[in-house]
């Protein structure tokens, strides 16, 4: 089986003690590469310092939603500037998060949309993040679009419907850890519906563990369990379709 985590952030300092040993494992559990992803200025240096030192780590820069009211006046700039590395395959991680509003909500909007134009001029695929906010999210990303590069949608959380309209718009889904809670039946059902071809696996490490590990702390290996539970779901082994999906969006030659 090959696999590959889409969405990892092996940076944060929840891996500050064994980040070496977590990159080990991965590679030893037939994880074939990972993108890290960032969520802010200083951050994202730190993801870029990180894929440059690992062939298997691959980076995106970006301002989360949450960090989005922190960022400076020349952040595009800074972005642009980082995105130039050879390891850096994407824009994000950007979106807008109405669930915490740790920052207001008018500021997420517009730092997003600053973003998704910057991914479009540069010609980098987006990783979007979601939470509570799916209409807004979706009328910015339609009348923004279309995303020459395409995009993920990452631990998409919403319903069938949503489902078939980001798929409609051209982004795939990212499907991490709660696809194998007992209670996510709805998250199963996405699945099943929009099929092995426009699904990622990620794990977006070191939150949402999957089970048999929930209330622990999640790392890239552990994506297995988020790959068996889609095979499962989809009735055959779609690990190959999967790897390819991530491969193609990032340009990732491995
Ligand atoms: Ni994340």
């Amino acid at each position: 089986m090959k696999l590959v985590d889409t969405h990892a952030h092996i940076h944060m300092k929840h891996f500050n003690n064994d980040r070496e040993e977590i990159i080990r494992k991965f590679q030893e559990e037939n994880v074939e590469f990972i993108v890290n992803v960032g969520t802010n200025m200083i951050d994202s240096k730190k993801c870029v310092e990180l894929s440059n030192k690992y062939k298997k780590i691959y980076s995106s820069v970006g301002v989360h939603p949450h960090d989005s009211k922190d960022v400076s006046k020349d952040y595009l700039q800074y972005l642009e500037k980082l995105s130039k590395n050879r390891k850096v395959v994407a824009i994000g991680e950007i979106g807008l998060d109405y669930f915490r509003n740790f920052s207001p909500r008018e500021i997420q909007q517009r730092v997003f949309t600053e973003q998704l134009l910057l991914a479009k001029e540069i010609k980098l695929p987006i990783i979007v993040h979601i939470r509570d906010a799916y209409e807004d999210a979706y009328n910015i990303l339609e009348s923004f679009g279309p995303f020459e590069k395409g995009g993920v949608i990452h631990s998409f959380s919403a319903d069938a419907e949503w489902a078939l309209k980001f798929v409609k718009l051209g982004f795939y889904l990212g499907i991490s850890g709660p696809v194998t809670y007992k209670k996510n039946e709805q998250l199963r059902e996405v699945v099943k519906l929009v099929g092995e071809h426009n699904i990622l696996s990620e794990t977006d490490c070191p939150y949402l563990p999957p089970h048999p590990y929930r209330g622990k702390r999640n790392e890239p290996s552990y994506v297995k369990y988020v790959v068996e539970k889609i095979n499962d779901i989809i009735d055959y082994d779609v690990s190959e379709v999967l790897f390819e999906n991530a491969k193609e969006l990032f340009g990732v030659n491995i």
